[in-house]
């Protein structure tokens, strides 16, 4: 099997694949809005601490479970441990990602649809109430959305049947520093605007009245989501970073590229929320809402906006090849079959939820699951439950049922990067405080959510 499983190049190629799956619509759409929803500084401090002592170890284990097992999700398990139980956690993983992606194809189809609407010169000139219908009824008319995510499931794939070098480290090397770049100058115009202040406070002023379990927990399936964690993205990706690379300077740039643009876009998008009046706490919409009404304003609106939906679409497209890649990879292996044929099928499987993902956004839709749209409780289920147990599982695997000679031989490269007391640091993270951290939060998050 290994002859044919690709294979990144050198340290740029695999930050640019990583970063580029890290780096996604979690960081600029729902970032934003988990933050107004939350509390906003308290949830961006949770979310800054959780990503960088909780999920650096965490995507470190996944890395050492799939260089060490060299396989997809559910194979790098069974290459590395007998008990068949364990593989289960690499399904789930697998699942998450297909849940996932489902509705993830959704939004980076509104963000298609805003590049096309922006382009034709058709958002701007108007109120923000006008924009703000418009916008409910393009959702809610059920077609449009569903013909842009089918457009983006298809380039996504286009991207992916190149395979791993040839399609998704060349994509990302070259959309990843287009994106910095029009965001960077994103943030430079927000900064200007008379909700400025408002705006930085809402980021940076903890108000610690407003922290809760239920908080925490929240934050905490951010930081999965937005590290592409705890559903076998980065065991996959880790299969395929060389041997040679050293995986604490990839962990630890991609957590903090994570963190930074997670903060930018945040900066980018909460001055206009205070400076046009718009609710922190208007959910997925966040976004697509605000952003328009300062295009509408600014000089150089026009073209303003449609790098901006650009900048959305490329940091949607470089983490969906990798949610895809986990099922591709997931179908090409176990049962076999090449290449071009598992992403057909993992295309067909993806877009079927995705329609029933857009048609739940439809008025008086009758696709909705516990009294939520499914949009909502896929990522309710994902990033609650789903992702902080297979996160759970897999620092269990990684802390006491694969061997430590294996666990510091991958983390140091084989000898290669003996970084002794960071990586014996990192192991008794990944043994004792992660997992306690995660069934803590699990638990009371839970309790208080649903009580
Ligand atoms: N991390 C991606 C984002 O921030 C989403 C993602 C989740 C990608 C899980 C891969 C795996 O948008």
């Amino acid at each position: 099997m290994s002859e044919n499983r690709g294979t990144f190049g050198g340290i740029l190629g695999t930050i640019a694949v990583v970063g580029g799956s890290v780096v996604g619509l979690g960081n600029i759409w729902r970032f934003p809005y988990m933050a107004g929803e939350n509390g906003g500084a308290v949830f961006i401090l949770l979310y800054f601490c959780m990503s960088l002592f909780i999920s650096v170890p965490i995507m470190l284990s996944e890395f050492t479970i799939g260089r060490a097992g060299q396989g997809n999700s559910m194979a790098s398990f069974r290459k590395l441990s007998k008990n068949r139980l364990w593989q289960i956690v690499g399904i789930m993983g697998m699942l998450t990602a297909y849940i996932i992606m489902s509705y993830y194809a959704v939004i980076a189809g509104w963000s298609l649809d805003f590049i096309y609407e922006s382009a034709a010169g058709n958002m701007m000139g108007h109120s923000p109430e006008e924009l703000s219908t418009a916008f409910t009824s393009f959702i809610s008319s059920g077609t449009k959305p569903i013909l842009w995510s089918l457009l983006f499931l298809v380039l996504s794939c286009g991207i992916l049947v190149f395979g791993v070098t040839k399609g998704i480290e060349k994509a990302n090397k070259i959309l990843m520093p287009l994106m910095v770049i029009i965001l960077v100058g994103m943030v430079l115009n927000s900064l200007s605007l008379p909700g400025w202040g408002e705006g930085v406070n809402f980021l940076f002023e903890p108000d610690f009245s407003k922290l809760t379990w239920g908080v925490a927990l929240k934050a905490l399936g951010q930081s999965f989501f937005s590290m592409s964690l705890g559903m076998g993205a980065m065991i996959v990706y880790g299969s395929y970073i060389k041997r040679t690379e050293n995986v604490y300077r990839i962990a630890g740039i991609v957590a903090i590229s994570d963190v930074t643009i997670a903060i930018l876009s945040g900066l980018a998008i909460f001055p206009a929320v205070f400076t046009y009046g718009i609710e922190v706490t208007s959910g997925v919409e966040l976004v697509f809402l605000t952003l328009p009404n300062i295009f509408n304003q600014m000089v150089g609106g026009y073209y303003i906006s449609i790098a901006f939906f650009l900048l959305l679409f490329f940091a949607a497209i470089t983490s969906s090849v990798s949610l895809i890649e986990v099922v591709i990879a997931f179908i090409s292996e176990e049962l076999k079959i090449k290449r071009i044929q598992s992403t057909a099928i993992a295309f067909v499987l993806i877009a079927v939820v995705s329609i029933l993902c857009a048609l739940s956004q439809m008025p008086d839709s009758p696709i909705s699951l516990f009294g939520m749209t499914l949009f909502d409780f896929n990522d309710m289920i994902t990033s609650i439950f789903i992702m902080p147990l297979c996160a759970l599982a897999i620092v269990f695997f990684v802390g006491w049922f694969l061997s430590r000679k294996v666990v510091f031989s991958e983390l140091s490269s084989n000898g290669r990067y003996p970084y002794s007391k960071l990586i014996k640091f990192n192991y008794f993270m990944i043994r004792y405080i992660v997992p306690c951290v995660i069934i803590l939060l699990f638990v009371s998050g839970v309790l208080s959510l649903f009580a």
